[in-house]
């Protein structure tokens, strides 16, 4: 995974993304990522309080005002964006030009590797290993850093495994950075999920750091599109200007909206929490019963990446054509011998998904 770096071919699309949108649905979908989506009508909001458009411009106030409550920081340090998508994307085409060294963990969210490629940035790797649970080694970032390493790009919780990243990990990978002068991207966008125990963003480590988030995955408000970046102001108001180039003003009513679920969030968070505990209980006794897959039990978060002894591109295929089940098949993430399998969809879906999952795992191949 170290050694010479990935000369990126361009890639105009994301075959994640492809298959997300067009192969992850089926009856039992166990293919999630996040939660399910918060009903609309339990946010407590009056059509007559929404507006088509307000002034949106290099960020909509009162929204940039509601991110920086949520986060401790500065309105200046915020980016508000089109999902946690395109702040990765605004992230990176900030930093990172053509021909610099970007550093991803892997496995990752196949996104992160794409965007980066868009950028054709030269793409390295450091290995998180399944028998840790994932856990960043900074022995092997430090192995796999360069000279010309402009960023290191992570998740936290990890995708696909909600490995959780302590601060005092952070704040060593934040050296190793700096001692390159590269950032670090971190991607908050399931942190969340650790509700009452979450940290404070890693963007209060140092300069160095940029996060990036959004409302989508933990409060299953993926519709408002709420994301965001943090990142020192000056290099806030770069994304902001690079942002002019792709989306250039942001839908204002999702703005409105995604401004009364801020201020609603402990409410949607505990909404969230109860149907996430349900779910986890569920998938441990499924886990703790499970033949032929290796994972440990999950403490937080919406995703487990299993390692499984059989071959998972055919086993996805038939879990799909006999079970109507589907999981992510690893390849996705760079890592073939796994699949990724999520809670957070409607518990008694969930529970006959992980049924279907069981037998079909004991009967195939
Ligand atoms: C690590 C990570 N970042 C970002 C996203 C996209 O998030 P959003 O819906 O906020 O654009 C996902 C979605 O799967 C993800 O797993």
């Amino acid at each position: 995974m170290t050694g010479a770096p990935v000369i990126p071919e361009r890639k105009l699309f994301s075959p994640y993304m492809y298959w997300a949108k067009t192969q992850q649905r089926s009856r039992y979908t166990l293919a999630t990522s996040g939660i399910q989506h918060f009903p609309l009508s339990r946010l407590p909001v009056r059509l007559d309080e929404l507006a088509i458009s307000g002034p949106s411009y290099y960020g909509y106030p009162p929204l940039q005002e509601a991110l920086a409550k949520k986060n401790g920081v500065d309105p200046q340090c915020v980016v508000a964006t089109i999902g946690t998508s395109m702040a990765n994307f605004l992230a990176m085409a900030a930093v990172v030009a053509p021909g610099d060294d970007v550093l991803i963990e892997s496995p990752t969210y196949e996104l992160l590797t794409d965007a980066a490629g868009f950028l054709q940035a030269n793409i390295h790797r450091f290995p998180r290993h399944f028998e840790s649970g994932f856990a960043i080694d900074l022995k092997e970032v430090e192995r796999a850093i360069t000279p010309r390493t402009k960023l290191i790009a992570i998740t936290n919780l990890h995708n696909p495994s909600s490995n959780f990243t302590p601060n005092e990990t952070l704040r060593c990978l934040g050296d190793i950075a700096r001692g390159a002068g590269a950032r670090v991207l971190v991607d908050e966008v399931y942190l969340d999920a650790l509700f009452e125990k979450t940290p404070r963003s890693a963007v209060h480590l140092g300069s160095e750091f940029i996060v990036t988030s959004s409302l989508t995955k933990v409060y299953g408000l993926s519709g408002l599109r709420c994301g965001w970046i943090l990142a020192e102001p000056d290099l806030a108001q770069r994304m902001f200007r690079m942002n002019d180039l792709f989306g250039s003003i942001p839908a204002h009513t999702a703005e409105l909206l995604s401004i009364v679920a801020l201020h609603h969030l402990p409410e949607i968070a505990a909404w969230s929490k109860d149907i996430l505990s349900t779910q986890t209980a569920l998938l441990n006794s499924f886990l703790a019963a499970a033949v032929r897959i290796r994972c440990r039990p999950l403490e937080a978060g919406t995703v487990i990446f299993p390692e499984a002894d059989f071959d998972v591109e055919a086993f996805a295929q038939y879990l799909r054509d006999q079970y109507e089940t589907t999981v992510v098949p690893g390849h996705f993430f760079g890592a073939p011998s796994h699949f990724r399998l999520g809670i957070g969809g409607d518990t008694e879906m969930f529970r006959e998904g992980l049924r279907r999952l069981d037998e079909g795992i004991r009967r195939f191949g």
